[in-house]
């Protein structure tokens, strides 16, 4: 490529995406029929905060869109909450689907495009009660809604994501139990959840491309790169390897190659209809992790992860850490995604970090990588920090704060971050092209 890397403009194509990352449920407030709601109420959320009006999005989610404009972002990516659209099995609310209508209206006239997940974590209490993904119906289930959002909002989009995280829903839903519904070292059911994840993710696919010529689709797969806690340990390095590809390759390989997740894979079982069925690759990239293991630790079944003290590092969780802030790992992820010969879009990326202590650093390393896998010649597309304001970050409550603003979600009240003013310079210095 005859660019100058020093350059950022002529580095950044003209329609790169710059945008910042949000999901419904963390966002919006008042969702009260899914089982993250139920979930609170049974006490689950480590901090005992209540998610209560959220960023109150519901109401107005404008006043983030202008703040969004303000920074100069030409994208945002929101989730639509299936509970509110199909409050009850087969019943659709049309209230709803308008108000979504209104929200990418608001973004497409403050130029930003918008990027639509249609699962971000939240199942409704209904779908939960059949047994979520774990059950075979939960495709048909999965791509009748996906056809509903798509007849009502299909004119305002076209960039969706189908799954985010299929590999976090799974590993923390039915390995650790730390998300709903809480089971703990079910391989054989997080298995078999993977699978009807990979059949409603082709079966979405296909609807949308049945619906939409120009859709433009994909998922959101968390990358976490993982290193063994005592490298010259051959358990801990055997350990590492077993969890990098039970977690990183979980799901993204039935879509790259057919193969059913572990433990189908061993016994051959294939996913064809699967293969293939990708138009881009999202990628959400935080954190480096060591794993060791841990014989007298049966709750966390016999891994531990740690974090060097000396390594750099946002927030910690409350009862565990969040992970080491390695910017440079965004080249482990995207290299990682490379075989599959599709545009990449960095669909989240950011850290725990209430008083900006390193975010400024991880935002503007991050950029850096970018322009150097660019100008390597990597199909980069866009990249979307996590997040604008500060939001409801699921079993955590309000103790994570990823936000360039800060929120009071008492008052409502936004403060911008340092690291607010440095992504909007950094965003005009790569010459964004924002839409009108
Ligand atoms: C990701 C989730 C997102 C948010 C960030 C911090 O794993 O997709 O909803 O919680 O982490």
């Amino acid at each position: 490529m005859d660019t100058d890397p020093r350059d950022p403009s002529s580095v950044f194509p003209a329609d790169f995406v710059w945008g910042v990352a949000t999901s419904s449920h963390q966002v919006e407030g008042g969702n009260t029929g899914n089982q993250w709601a139920e979930w609170e109420k049974r006490g689950k959320i480590k901090s005992k905060d209540s998610c209560g009006l959220a960023c109150d999005w519901w109401q107005n989610a404008e006043q983030d869109f202008d703040l969004a404009q303000s920074l100069g972002l030409n994208a945002l990516r929101l989730s639509v909450e299936w509970s509110r659209i199909e409050p009850e099995e087969g019943k659709w609310d049309g209230a709803a689907l308008a108000r979504y209508r209104q929200m990418l209206l608001g973004l497409r006239e403050r130029g930003l495009r918008s990027f639509v997940t249609l699962h971000h974590f939240t199942n409704p209490q209904w779908f939960e009660a059949k047994g979520a993904f774990a059950a075979a119906e939960s495709v048909v289930l999965f791509e009748r809604f996906t056809r509903r959002v798509l007849e009502a909002l299909g004119d305002l989009c076209c960039d969706w994501a189908t799954f985010n995280e299929p590999n976090v829903y799974t590993s923390l839903g039915y390995f650790l139990g730390e998300f709903p519904p809480g089971k703990k070292g079910r391989f054989i059911q997080a298995g078999r959840v993977t699978c009807n994840l990979c059949l409603a993710h082709a079966a979405a696919y296909r609807a949308i491309h049945s619906l939409q010529k120009n859709a433009n689709v994909g998922w959101a797969q968390h990358f976490v790169v993982f290193k063994p806690r005592r490298p010259q340990s051959a358990l801990d390095r055997w350990l590492c390897g077993f969890i990098q590809r039970r977690f990183n390759d979980n799901f993204a390989e039935g879509i790259r190659r057919g193969r059913a997740p572990f433990p189908f894979s061993k016994f051959g079982q294939e996913l064809p209809e699967v293969k293939g069925s990708c138009d881009f690759v999202g990628i959400n990239y935080y954190s480096r992790l060591r794993v060791g293991f841990a014989a007298r630790s049966p709750k966390t079944l016999f891994f531990q992860i740690s974090v060097p003290p000396h390594k750099p590092q946002g927030d910690s969780g409350i009862e565990i850490p969040y992970g080491e802030a390695y910017p440079e790992g965004l080249r482990n992820a995207v290299e990682h995604f490379a075989e599959y010969n599709k545009p990449i879009y960095i669909l989240e990326n950011g850290v725990p970090d209430r008083d900006d202590r390193i975010r400024p650093w991880v935002i503007e390393s991050t950029v850096s990588q970018m322009r150097t896998l660019l100008t390597e010649g990597v199909d980069l597309r866009g990249y979307f920090h996590w997040t604008l304001a500060d939001n409801f970050e699921w079993n955590e409550g309000w103790h994570l704060r990823f936000g360039l603003f800060e929120l009071d979600p008492a008052t409502q009240k936004r403060t911008p971050r340092a690291s607010a003013q440095l992504y909007a310079r950094l965003i005009k210095e790569a010459g964004a092209l924002v839409r009108t």
